[in-house]
């Protein structure tokens, strides 16, 4: 019974434990995605409310399916990019160009020719090669350089993969100039589920840097982009956030000129919470003084960010005593273990397990190996 269930016991509030009934009452074999078009709703909002709707900008690849993507249009946000797959959703559609965006500092010419000939807004650069590319295919191009910066407190760190370093991104944007496209502002990314606030504060510092020497260096940039990585709750607790977000923002206008745009693209903390991943009980052992769960749902076909060490809040359709469990999926990989020690009350085969805070990074990370379902978004 959905009433009698408890949260397993790792004292974080979960926004859609309400709606248990609702998710376990789904009329579809597990696994499946629910997604609640209400916490969307609300996650927009608290950005739009701090950064105006039209600086928002969803990343498409937290979970791309259309009928979230068409809900999310439909509230007014714009869309963060980073290939021709991504974009053919968007244009299919018909989302204005206008109001997408690319933060990936490494694309394929394909997506360069199809994004600069629909004229999106502007694309990142973070090295000479890419401006060289870019200057080939689509000259005119509005760039951004996406600078690297520290991704302390963050659970998926990126840093590693991208950026220029600051005290080279004004000679990479002169470059950009040189060759024809158009320089138009910075961007970062501090990491995704970054929950440490002052991460921000000092990438906001080393990019007011660069800015004002851009602007000493006779370029006009207008753009701030101050990327993703907002946090939401797993099993660690969050900051508050509005309160957050409200709080980034005050410490970049201090910082930059009154001209400065501030625009946003979280992924994970516009569709994160909105998701409950919803999996059934297939078999359990005991090995080696352990207790071994196995679900129809695992690292392979939706939670693979669990490799990362993300722990999701979760709850078994049974009430009853408190087990410690190993938890694995149904893959015969044995990578495809979902996490160590946690505590359900000693589901059954064929009990439903409801993993929270999973609508971003789960289905679109998703694979069919050995046979096994990619959970289907099922949205209400
Ligand atoms: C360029 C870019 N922007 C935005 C995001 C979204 O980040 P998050 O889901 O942490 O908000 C990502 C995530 O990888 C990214 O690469």
């Amino acid at each position: 019974m959905p009433g009698s269930l408890k949260l397993q016991s790792n004292g974080h509030p979960v926004s859609l434990e309400s709606n248990l009934e609702a998710i376990l009452g789904v009329d579809s074999p597990t696994p499946y995605l629910y997604i609640d078009a209400q916490q969307i709703n609300a996650a927009v909002e608290d950005f739009a409310h701090v950064f105006s709707r039209e600086n928002v900008f969803y990343a498409v690849k937290a979970n791309s399916d259309p009928a979230v993507v068409s809900l999310l249009a439909k509230l007014g946000v714009g869309f963060e990019v980073s290939s021709l797959g991504e974009l053919d959703i968007l244009f299919g559609m018909g989302v204005e160009p206008g109001r997408i965006i690319s933060g990936n500092p490494i694309k394929s010419p394909e997506f360069i020719e199809a994004a600069a000939t629909k004229k999106i807004g502007y694309m990142a650069i973070d090295s000479q090669v890419e401006v060289e590319k870019l200057s080939e295919i689509a000259t005119g191009t509005k760039v951004i350089a996406r600078l690297v910066v520290s991704n302390e407190g963050s659970d998926w760190p990126l840093t590693l993969k991208y950026g220029v370093e600051p005290d080279e991104a004004v000679q990479l944007l002169l470059y950009a100039s040189d060759r024809g496209l158009i320089p138009h502002g910075l961007s970062f990314h501090v990491g995704s589920q970054c929950r440490r606030e002052a991460t921000w504060r000092d990438a906001i510092d080393a990019a007011s840097q660069v800015w004002e020497e851009a602007e000493r260096k006779g370029l006009d940039l207008a753009i701030m982009n101050l990327g993703g990585g907002f946090p939401i709750p797993y099993e660690k607790p969050v900051p508050d956030r509005p309160a957050m977000l409200e709080s980034i923002l005050r410490y970049a206008q201090g910082r930059f000129p009154s001209r400065a745009q501030f625009h946003v693209e979280p992924g994970r903390a516009i569709i994160g919470e909105a998701g409950a991943l919803v999996g059934s009980v297939l078999g359990q052992a005991q090995r080696d003084g352990k207790q071994w769960l196995y679900l129809d749902v695992g690292v392979f076909n939706g939670l693979m960010e669990t490799v990362g060490g993300i722990r999701y809040p979760m709850v078994a359709e049974r009430d009853g005593a408190p087990t410690t469990f190993t938890l694995a999926g149904p893959s015969c990989d044995s990578f495809d273990v979902i996490a160590n020690d946690v505590v359900l009350p000693s589901p059954k085969v064929g009990d439903k397990v409801v993993i929270f805070s999973a609508g971003a990074y789960t289905t679109v990370y998703a694979s069919r190996f050995n046979g096994y379902q990619i959970p289907p978004v099922i949205i209400h």
